[in-house]
């Protein structure tokens, strides 16, 4: 079959490699119908995250049909359409049974690592993938979902809900802010409507990520690059700072913005994957009664945040802005990498 292959930083290429085989009772083959390009993706290809070893195949989001299961799969058959979660899941380990399936103790990849797929066993931008504990680590499609809206259900949604919105305790009538307006923070954005955010305040320093972003429910945007940018946040909550204020983008920079802007009592919830150490200025927060989370996505919410895509409450539809199919895998990266310019969010990439 044909993958796209990680082959060290900066190199990648849309190749043949082994067609993937059932390893473990518990495993099915999918072929993939549908995929995309996550901002991770990009970090591994820039050389970001040493874990990944040349020669994996890239990608932890899909939608496909199940083609071959394990002796020990009963409640998937041949033919279910599926979505492939980014977190794999053994559903038997105590994280599994506590729902921090991000920290899977089941040794596929690696115990305690939930995240494997494009990571530490070969991912999804390919044309078949084996999707170990299935049973446990995918959704079945409902009738009615395209491919192009179930596929945002693999990451972006359950991370902008979980790590964003739950973790950071939106509550109705709060004023939030949400700095970094790629796929990730507005899923952020999309998601805070279910727990009743009355205002919800994008920063960024793109113009039309900020415009996207009032697609998405933002009520108002801020440029992040205009030297009275916290002087405009605080002024839309009466100088006392917003309820909650979310990072989802992953540097010290933007870490700090919302340390800036969360008022007293207030929760910040850091989405972003760091790189680098960020400064906590502890003498001034303490005082202040700040909360603050951060984490791995479970997708543990999956399943609810599915049934809202298949009755139309959440429209994942917005996400999608550019379509490919596999065998145009290169320009697809080149498209998304390229976000600022081509103004993409999520590329779909199809099998035809
Ligand atoms: N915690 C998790 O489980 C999890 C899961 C998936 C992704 N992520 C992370 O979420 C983050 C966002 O992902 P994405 O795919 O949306 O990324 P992205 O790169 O598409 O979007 C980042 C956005 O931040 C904006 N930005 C950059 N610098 C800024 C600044 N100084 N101030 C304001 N905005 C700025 C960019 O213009 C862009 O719109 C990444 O760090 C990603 O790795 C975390
Ligand atoms: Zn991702
Ligand atoms: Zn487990």
């Amino acid at each position: 079959m044909k993958a796209l292959v990680y082959h060290g930083p900066g190199q990648k290429a849309w190749e043949d490699v082994p067609d993937p085989k059932i390893q473990q009772p518990s495993d099915v083959i999918v072929q993939i119908d549908t995929t995309t390009i996550c901002g991770s993706d990009l970090h591994i290809l820039k050389g970001d995250v040493a874990s990944v070893a040349p020669g994996r195949v890239l990608g932890h989001e899909g939608v496909g049909t199940i083609t071959e299961i394990g002796d020990g799969v009963t409640t998937l058959k041949v033919g279910d359409r599926v979505i492939v979660s980014c977190i794999k899941s053994c559903g038997k380990c105590s994280f599994c049974k506590e729902g921090l399936f991000s920290h899977c103790l089941g040794d596929e990849g690696a115990s305690g690592m939930g995240w494997v797929f494009g990571h530490l066993i070969d991912g999804t931008q390919a044309e078949y993938l084996r999707v170990p504990y299935a049973e446990t680590s995918v959704y079945k499609v409902p009738e009615g979902v395209p491919d192009a809206e179930a596929v945002m259900l693999s990451d972006i949604l359950p991370t902008g809900f979980e790590i964003g919105v739950r973790a950071g305790q939106v509550k109705p009538g709060d004023t939030i802010a949400v700095v970094g307006a790629g796929p990730v923070g507005l899923a952020v954005i999309m998601t805070s409507a279910l727990y009743g955010a009355a205002r919800v305040i994008s920063i960024d320093l793109d113009a039309n990520r900020r415009e996207q972003a009032h697609k998405f429910g933002a009520t108002h945007d801020v440029d992040a690059a205009a030297p009275d940018w916290r002087e405009q946040v605080m002024a839309l909550t009466d100088g006392l700072g917003v309820d909650v204020a979310i990072e989802a983008v992953g540097i010290p920079q933007t870490f700090d913005a919302c340390l800036k802007i969360v008022r007293p009592g207030g929760n910040v919830a850091n989405v972003g994957v760091h790189g680098k150490s960020v400064d906590l200025p502890l003498q001034d927060l303490w005082i202040q009664n700040i909360n603050i989370s951060m984490g791995l996505v479970n997708t543990n919410t999956t399943p609810m945040l599915l049934n809202l895509v298949a009755s139309k409450k959440l429209p994942a539809e917005l996400f999608a802005t550019h379509y490919f199919t596999l065998d145009q895998m290169m320009e697809a990266y080149d498209t998304f990498s390229r976000a600022a310019e081509t103004q993409a969010l999520k590329v779909v990439i199809t099998r035809d």
